[in-house]
């Protein structure tokens, strides 16, 4: 499996690409991508790293060296947020730059899975679709949105909450990335019992989790180690699959026919070819039902943002 990060030299690209050096399967090649010219040493430092994951960096304006012959291609390169911001802000500078990399993915590496982490995901996902299907190459098993850190965060803070370990917490987020649309269904947690003041506070606690690093990191970016792991998790679960591990599933941002939103975010059972199958989220509670309707409006805006930039 050849993975390639672009964007690879950022905050979330560095630890990323440090847990995928780690953690891929031996044999595996790891291919680092960003316009900025340390990206060359970025690779020359994970190559001293002791596992049989071949790893090579790649800086400059054109990114098809990275990608040739890639599989699995994971995308965080953009800015990032500042206090103040919300991820919508961070569009006019994104959409650009999804946009020329997708070309560029359409072009060289045209049946890779692809993960796309720059932000607003709600919209710059439905750019990538827009120019693969352009490029007559679509594949809408093959395209993912990046919302595990939301899957994390959810565990994370459930644990928390509730005096438990965060690795037996398994918890569905359905929906988009951004604010409302990010949509934990608390309800389905098994063992655990919440209070409506609970739900509330815990759903609007994970909705913002973004927010707190940002005014936490005071100007100095958005989630990156967290961002990093969430993306080496999802990452991994794509090789697996691809692999031909059985029954690897993870919530994403898909083109699954979803009767809510032309992309939805919920669980994807993962296979040889991407998405096997998009699976229910299963019964959800009145709350959840009136906060998934409730988001509808902002999802749906989200997405014809991304197909009107790409006209
Ligand atoms: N999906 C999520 O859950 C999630 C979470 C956190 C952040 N993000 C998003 O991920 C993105 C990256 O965040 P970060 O903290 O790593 O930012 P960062 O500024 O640390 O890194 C971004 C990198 O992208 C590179 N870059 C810019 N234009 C490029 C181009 N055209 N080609 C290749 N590389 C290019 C930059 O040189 C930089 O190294 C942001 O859009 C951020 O909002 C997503």
């Amino acid at each position: 499996m050849k993975v390639a990060v672009l964007g690879a030299a950022g905050g979330i690209g560095q630890a990323l690409s440090l847990l995928l050096k780690n953690d891929l399967p031996a044999g595996s090649e790891l291919s680092l991508y960003d316009i900025a010219p340390v990206t060359p040493g970025v690779a020359k430092d994970l190559s001293h790293i002791p596992t049989d994951v071949a790893i090579e960096g790649f800086a400059g304006e054109d990114p098809t060296p990275a990608l040739e012959g890639a599989d699995l291609v994971l995308i965080s390169a953009g800015v990032a947020r500042k206090p103040g911001m919300d991820r919508a802000d961070l569009f006019n500078v994104n959409a650009g730059i999804v946009k020329n990399l997708i070309e560029k993915v359409a072009a060289t590496c045209p049946k890779a899975c692809v993960g796309i982490i720059t932000n607003p995901v709600n919209t710059t996902v439905a750019i990538a679709r827009e120019v693969l299907k352009n490029a007559g190459v679509y594949d809408k098993n093959k395209l993912f949105g990046v919302t595990t850190l939301d899957v994390i965060r959810s565990e994370t803070f459930i644990a928390e909450a509730k005096g438990l370990k965060a690795t037996d917490i398994n918890v569905n987020v359905i929906g988009g990335h951004s604010g409302v649309t990010i949509l934990p269904l608390l309800s389905q947690v098994q063992g655990v019992e919440f209070s409506d003041e609970e739900i509330a506070s815990l759903t609007d606690r994970i909705q913002n989790a973004g927010t707190e690093v940002v005014e936490a990191k005071a100007g100095g970016g958005s989630a990156t180690l967290s961002m990093g792991q969430a993306a080496a998790r999802f990452g991994l679960s794509v090789v697996a699959a691809l692999n031909g591990k059985q029954g690897v599933v993870e919530c994403a941002y898909v083109d699954g026919g979803s009767e809510h939103a032309e992309f939805f975010a919920q669980p994807v059972l993962l296979g040889l070819n991407g998405v096997e199958q998009v699976q229910s989220y299963g019964e959800i509670s009145s709350f959840e039902q009136t906060a998934l309707n409730d988001m509808l409006d902002t999802l749906k805006g989200d997405i014809v943002k991304g197909v009107e930039f790409v006209k």
